[in-house]
């Protein structure tokens, strides 16, 4: 697998280098489609139903017009974040490969909607994103006032994109300009001092969540500050079994929220809670 280190006339590092599920998937589906011909067509509705395909089209058509939305939203704050990036081939820190999802970055309205549940002011708190991918959520965190925001990736090419993101994001209402992305597996990660917001875009599965929630507790007991977890999940359930994990920690309380609306710019409806330390 190749990587190239390329960057744009103004400099920011293109991670469009990096294999992408989400480029071309219209003309991948367009290529099938005519290798399949009408007779085969015919023959995968009536082998799947025609509901099944229906949901089939209605899907990918929705991660196409994601992703478009994606790409005009990188064109126009000078970044790269778009895209389904796999781990396979990538640099990974520490042992917990197997266990980590691919890159698929929070759509901004999705995000904005889940960040309403917060507190208002969040001058004093941290944002830490477990598992940042290509750093679009440490962008976006930056309008809402956070005293610092942090991003934790274990994929040294994601690292590289999201600094390069970092560097080159324009936004005039950008509130918090002290952001880093750190290169670690989130089970090494050791939270900041001060208040708290955790994020997690269903980044790993269960065994390194646990250790990962451990940690977060250890850190919290020994210096008690307040404390969100939002968690949110698209590609599988994952908040069905993190919700309860979360809660089952006996340290927080689940924050009433209302059930995530659609959104163009997301290639699937995020469902996900917000958790305060209590
Ligand atoms: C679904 S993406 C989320 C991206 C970003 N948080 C967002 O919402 O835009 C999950 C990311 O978690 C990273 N990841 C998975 N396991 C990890 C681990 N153990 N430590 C650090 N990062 C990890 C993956 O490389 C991927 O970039």
């Amino acid at each position: 697998m190749v990587y190239v280190n390329r960057t744009s006339d103004d400099g920011a590092l293109i991670g469009r280098d990096l294999p992408d599920l989400s480029a071309n998937r219209l003309g991948r589906a367009l290529r099938t489609a005519r290798d399949l011909g009408f007779s085969g067509i015919h023959a995968t509705i009536r082998r799947h139903g025609f509901r099944e395909t229906a949901h089939f089209i209605g899907r990918n058509l929705r991660h196409i017009i994601a992703h478009r939305i994606a790409l005009a939203w990188d064109q126009r704050h000078g970044v790269d974040t778009a895209g389904s990036i796999q781990l396979d081939g990538l640099t990974i820190k520490g042992p917990n490969r197997k266990f980590g999802n691919e890159c698929v970055c929070t759509s901004p309205q999705s995000f904005e909607f889940m960040t309403r549940f917060l507190p208002k002011d969040l001058h004093d708190y941290t944002f830490v994103d477990f598992g940042a991918g290509k750093g679009r959520t440490l962008l976006l965190a930056g309008r809402n006032g956070f005293r610092k925001i942090i991003g934790v990736e274990f994929a040294g090419e994601l690292v590289k994109c999201a600094t390069g993101n970092i560097a080159h994001y324009k936004n005039a209402a950008q509130k918090c300009r002290d952001i880093q992305v750190i290169e670690a597996d989130a089970v090494e990660f050791v939270l900041p001092d001060g208040p708290l917001v955790i994020y997690f875009y269903n980044p790993f599965t269960r065994e390194v969540f646990d250790s990962v929630m451990r940690n977060v507790v250890r850190s919290l007991k020994a210096d008690r500050r307040d404390c969100y977890v939002v968690y949110g999940s698209s590609s599988a359930d994952a908040i069905d079994w993190a919700g309860p994990a979360i809660l089952a920690t006996g340290c927080f309380t689940q924050v009433s929220t209302p059930p995530m609306p659609f959104f163009f710019d997301a290639v699937r409806t995020i469902r996900f809670g917000v958790f305060r330390l209590h």
